[in-house]
């Protein structure tokens, strides 16, 4: 498959978009939201991909939505090509795990991206933020969703209520990011956690994905029974036979994902 505004690469087992629209910092287009869905589901279907690696460039992770495609848009235009949810869902639907290697500026819709993805890796300069109420508008891809279930009410309200932007540094001490890397470094330490995961056996990260997804549709009680659920069913895998023979024989496993 042959994309305009994104780059795909697959290495030992990892599967690498990186946004590619460098000029206009990575804003998000219908385009490009298109060709990321279609990139991730032929990943999530890969025989040969257990993980994603979701990258920008260096001056930008992503931009935010591309402000000049919609700011002409009316009302019944919008709602009609039912902006956002037409191709953003796809996201969510992956079941892999998918690391955004963050650089530069993640904002607005290139922040609600983030917040999409499994494991967020960053460099010391990245800069986040939800700037829309700056535009005259409120964020349109979950942030103000997911935004909260992150990192709190007084932090959302915060980002979304003044559109300020946050450093890599507030993005972890506060939960947005999981590790931040030197600028020179964040890539290589991505594609070093994307590689760990990748070795482990793919049933098991699809379960726990789905199993931590669940932590945000369900109460605790019924969240757990879907744990216990799966953690049984991961018995009925020569992986999980695999995994704890060889950790009897102080062997490394090797894992078939079966
Ligand atoms: N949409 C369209 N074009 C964008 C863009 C965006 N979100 N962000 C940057 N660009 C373009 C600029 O227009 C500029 O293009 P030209 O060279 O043709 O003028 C180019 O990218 C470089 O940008 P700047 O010259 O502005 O670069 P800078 O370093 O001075 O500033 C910035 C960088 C602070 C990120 C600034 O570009 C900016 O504020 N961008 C917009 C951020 C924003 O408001 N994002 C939210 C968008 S709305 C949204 O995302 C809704 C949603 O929830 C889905």
């Amino acid at each position: 498959m042959s994309y305009q505004t994104i780059l795909v690469e697959i290495k030992n087992r990892v599967g690498f978009v990186t946004l590619n629209r460098p000029a206009v910092l990575n804003a998000l287009n219908d385009q490009m939201i298109d060709e990321l869905g279609q990139a991730l589901v032929e990943f999530d279907a890969n025989e040969q991909v257990s993980v994603v690696l979701l990258m920008g460039g260096e001056k930008a992770f992503a931009a935010g939505a591309d402000i000049t495609a919609m700011a002409s848009c009316s009302f019944a235009e919008v709602f009609k090509s039912n902006l956002i949810s037409r191709n953003w869902d796809i996201i969510k639907a992956i079941r892999k795990p998918i690391i955004a290697a963050v650089s530069g500026f993640a904002l607005g819709g290139g922040c609600e991206l983030v917040m999409m993805c499994d494991i967020v890796v960053a460099s010391e300069t990245a800069k986040f933020g939800q700037p829309e109420v700056k535009l005259g508008i409120l964020p349109g891809a979950g942030g103000t969703q997911r935004l909260p279930r992150a990192v709190g009410k007084a932090k959302a309200m915060d980002f979304c209520l003044t559109g300020r932007l946050f450093s890599a540094e507030e993005a972890e001490r506060i939960g947005l990011v999981s590790r931040v890397f030197p600028d020179d470094k964040y890539l290589e330490e991505a594609f070093e956690i994307a590689k760990q995961i990748a070795q482990y056996s793919l049933p098991a990260l699809l379960m726990i994905k789905e199993s931590i997804n669940r932590a945000y549709e369900t109460s605790l009680n019924e969240g757990l029974i879907f744990e216990r659920r799966l953690f049984h069913s991961a018995f009925a895998m020569e992986d999980q036979k695999e995994g704890m023979q060889a950790f009897i024989e102080k062997r490394k496993p090797l894992f078939r994902g079966c």
